[in-house]
C-alpha cells in the first residue's frame, strides 16, 4: 500500500508533544519539519556539540530524560548503535501508558536490541532520504518516499499517529510505503552489504582493467564518478525510470548497455545476495557488528587503513586534487 497526503490526518497529533531524541541529520530535519507542520515540538540531547544548535533553532533543549517524559511520541533519532542502552537507561524510565515510540531504521527492533513496553505503540516512519534532503524536500514542497511500519498498537492508533507522523515530516507530499521494521531493515542493509560492494567491486575492477591496458589512472577515474556523469545518470534514472532516461545516450552507449546487460551472467552475484540475505535474515551479521562494536571496531579501522592505502583510492584522491571541480571546490 502506498499513502499520500490525503491518507494522513496531522489533527490526531494535535494536543500532543512529539519529543525528538537527538538532534542530527535526521532528528533536526524531522523536528524543524513537524514544527513547520505545526506539531509541538521538544527536543533532548545529551549535553554534546549538538545541543547548541537546539536553541539556535529555537527549539527547547531538554535532557534526554525529561524530553521522554514531556513527549506522548517519542523519537528514538540517535545513532543506531547506541540507542538501545539510551532507550533502556533514560528514555523507558518516563515513558506511559499510550505513549508511541518512534524510530526511522528498523535494525535495533528486527534484532530484538529495543524492546519498548508492551504498553506503547511502536511506529516506524524510515525516510529514503539523507537528513539535509529531508528538510529541503520539505521546504520546497517535493516530499520524499518513506517505508513506514506499525510495530506495536497498543491504543488502536498507532497506524494514524504513524501516517500523520509521515505528514508532519513531509513524506506522504511524496508517497508512503506500508511494509514492516524487518523488510525496512533487509532492503537496507541488503543495499549496504551487497548492492554498494557490488558497484565498488564493478569500479575498481574496471580501474585495474584499465590500469593494465595502460590508461592513466586519473583518465580511469574520471570517467567513474569524479566528474558527476554517473551522478547526473542515476537522477534522470530516478526521474524518468532507467529506460526512459536512455535516449539521453548515444545510439552506441543504449545498444552497448543493453545488449551486454543481456548477455550479463548475473548468476554469481545472485548467490551473494543470497548470501548477504542469509546473514541478514539469520542474524549472522548483526552478531557480528555487535562483537565488533564491542571490541572499539577493530575490523573497520583495519579496513579503511587498507582501502586508504589501494591504488583504486589513492588514484581517486590525487584526481580529486588535481582536479578543478567538484563539491569541494564549493
Ligand atoms: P546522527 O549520527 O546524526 O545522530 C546525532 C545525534 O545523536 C546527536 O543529537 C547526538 O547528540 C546524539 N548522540 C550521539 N551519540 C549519543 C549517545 N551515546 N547518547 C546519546 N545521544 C547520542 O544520527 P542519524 O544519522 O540522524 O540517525 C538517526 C536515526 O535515523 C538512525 O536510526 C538511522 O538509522 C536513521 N536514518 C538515518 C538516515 C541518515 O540520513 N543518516 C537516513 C534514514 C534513517
Amino acid at each position: 500500500t502506498i499513502y499520500d497526503d490525503s491518507d494522513a490526518d496531522l489533527s490526531v497529533l494535535e494536543g500532543a508533544t512529539v519529543a525528538m531524541i537527538g538532534y542530527g541529520n535526521q532528528g533536526r530535519s524531522q523536528a524543524l519539519n513537524l514544527r513547520d507542520s505545526g506539531v509541538e515540538v521538544v527536543v533532548g540531547n545529551r549535553g554534546d556539540e549538538y545541543r547548541e544548535r537546539i536553541e539556535d533553532d529555537g527549539f527547547e533543549a531538554l535532557s534526554i530524560a525529561d524530553a521522554a517524559e514531556r513527549g506522548d511520541v517519542i523519537c528514538l533519532l540517535i545513532p543506531d548503535e547506541v540507542a538501545p542502552d539510551v532507550f533502556d537507561a533514560e528514555i523507558e524510565p518516563g515513558l506511559e501508558e499510550g505513549n508511541t515510540v518512534y524510530v526511522s531504521h528498523g535494525y535495533n527492533l528486527t534484532y530484538d536490541l529495543l524492546q519498548p513496553p508492551e504498553t506503547t505503540d511502536v511506529v516506524l516512519v524510515a525516510p529514503r532520504m539523507g537528513g539535509w534532503a529531508v528538510r529541503e524536500l520539505y521546504e520546497s514542497g517535493e516530499g520524499f518516499p518513506s517505508v513506514l511500519a506499525v510495530e506495536q498498537d497498543y491504543t488502536g492508533d498507532a497506524k494514524a499517529i504513524a501516517l500523520a507522523m509521515a505528514k508532519g515530516i513531509g513524506s506522504t507530499q511524496a508517497g508512503v510505503v506500508e511494509g514492516t521494521a524487518d523488510m525496512e531493515t533487509k532492503i537496507d542493509l541488503l543495499s549496504e552489504q551487497a548492492l554498494l560492494p557490488i558497484m565498488m567491486a564493478a569500479m575498481t575492477t574496471k580501474f585495474e582493467v584499465e590500469v593494465a591496458h595502460g590508461i592513466p589512472p586519473e583518465i580511469v577515474m574520471s570517467e567513474l564518478y569524479l566528474s558527476y556523469e554517473m551522478a547526473e545518470i542515476f537522477e534522470e534514472m530516478a526521474e524518468r525510470g532507467y529506460l526512459g532516461q536512455l535516449p539521453f545516450h548515444s545510439r552506441t552507449s543504449q545498444y552497448g548497455q543493453l545488449s551486454r546487460f543481456d548477455q550479463f551472467d548475473a548468476e554469481p552475484l545472485r548467490e551473494f545476495y543470497e548470501e548477504q540475505l542469509q546473514g541478514i535474515d539469520n542474524g549472522s551479521f548483526a552478531r557480528e557488528w555487535s562483537a565488533e562494536q564491542d571490541l572499539d571496531r577493530p575490523g573497520l579501522k583495519r579496513l579503511y587503513k587498507k582501502y586508504r592505502e589501494s591504488a583504486f583510492f589513492e588514484a581517486e584522491r590525487e584526481t580529486m586534487e588535481r582536479l578543478d571541480f567538484g563539491a569541494e571546490d564549493g
